[in-house]
């Protein structure tokens, strides 16, 4: 079954048309925005395996690559996820790639321009990409800091589609059917956030996320309270310090029922 994924704009067909000429792709955006559940629904699409990979910062390239392992007394090269997954065609999905050292990423290289190859040195192999193989690169670029640049020789390999939110009818689409609550409860939600999302500039942190909203109505479907599910599931997680203004809590809960109010209409 295809994971549901509603568009932002035009990057199913971009993201197709780089799987037709055997280019790699990098995704953008903030947490909980969809760039896994996009690259989930193309897979499916294209119907072709995930490998995910999770980066950080003591992801070496054997790693990624393999290495010799002892097994049974014998010395044998065991491949990596990046290889198995070229060998299969499969996409493989390096998520927040940011956090991985510039000499794992080098590895990429070869993989990402016109030679579409991984030279495993130490195995004295050479692997070339079949047509189907793909490379998907993210990361929250609200993360980065300076210590953590990804390099123009890297992020110029890659197309780039910068995701984001939503608009308000379609993130409450997204809600209702992830969760099956009523469109009310969901537009709620979203007014809810998207007032957050404004007075962000005020507040230094990352703003609620489709998946935070997700998260509450999945709550607010076995009965929680929109209030209660809203304090829960998006202020609360805000900031790691819990310093939610008063003044932030006040706009949020104007827009909601009055607590104790059960919310199945
Ligand atoms: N465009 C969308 N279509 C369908 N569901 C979405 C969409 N955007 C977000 N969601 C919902 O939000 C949840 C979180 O999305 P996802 O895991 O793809 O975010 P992400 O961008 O990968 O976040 P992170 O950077 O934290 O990994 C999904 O499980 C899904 O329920
Ligand atoms: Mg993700």
């Amino acid at each position: 079954m295809t994971p549901t994924y509603y568009a932002n704009a035009n990057e199913v067909q971009l993201f197709e048309q780089a799987y037709t000429r055997a280019l790699p792709v990098m995704l953008t955006g903030p947490t909980g925005c969809g760039k896994t559940r996009f690259v989930e629904h193309m897979a499916a699409l294209l119907r072709r395996p995930v490998v995910t990979i999770s980066c950080h910062d003591d992801l070496t390239s054997s790693d990624l690559l393999g290495r010799f392992m002892v097994t049974r007394g014998d010395v044998v090269w065991t491949d990596g996820p990046l290889t198995r997954a070229v060998k299969d065609g499969a996409i493989c999905y390096l998520d927040e790639v940011v956090e991985a050292r510039h000499d794992s990423l080098a590895v990429l290289h070869s993989l990402t321009d016109h030679r579409r190859a991984l030279y495993l040195d130490r195995a004295g192999e050479v692997v070339r990409a079949p047509g189907t193989f793909m490379l998907v690169c993210s990361y929250n670029p609200a993360y980065r800091s300076s210590l953590k640049e990804l390099k123009p020789s890297f992020r110029q390999r890659f197309v780039t589609l910068s995701m984001g939110y939503l608009s308000a009818a379609r993130e409450a689409a997204v809600i209702v059917a992830e969760t099956g609550v009523d469109a009310r409860v969901a537009e709620r939600l979203v007014t809810c956030a998207t007032a957050i999302r404004t007075a962000d500039a005020a507040f230094h942190f990352e703003p609620p996320s489709t998946r935070v909203l997700v998260t509450a109505a999945q709550l607010i479907a076995v009965g929680a309270t929109e209030l209660e599910a809203v304090e829960a599931c998006v202020l609360a997680p805000l900031s790691s310090d819990g310093a939610i203004t008063d003044g932030l809590r006040e706009v949020v809960a104007a827009g909601l029922p009055v607590p104790g109010e059960r919310t199945s209409r």
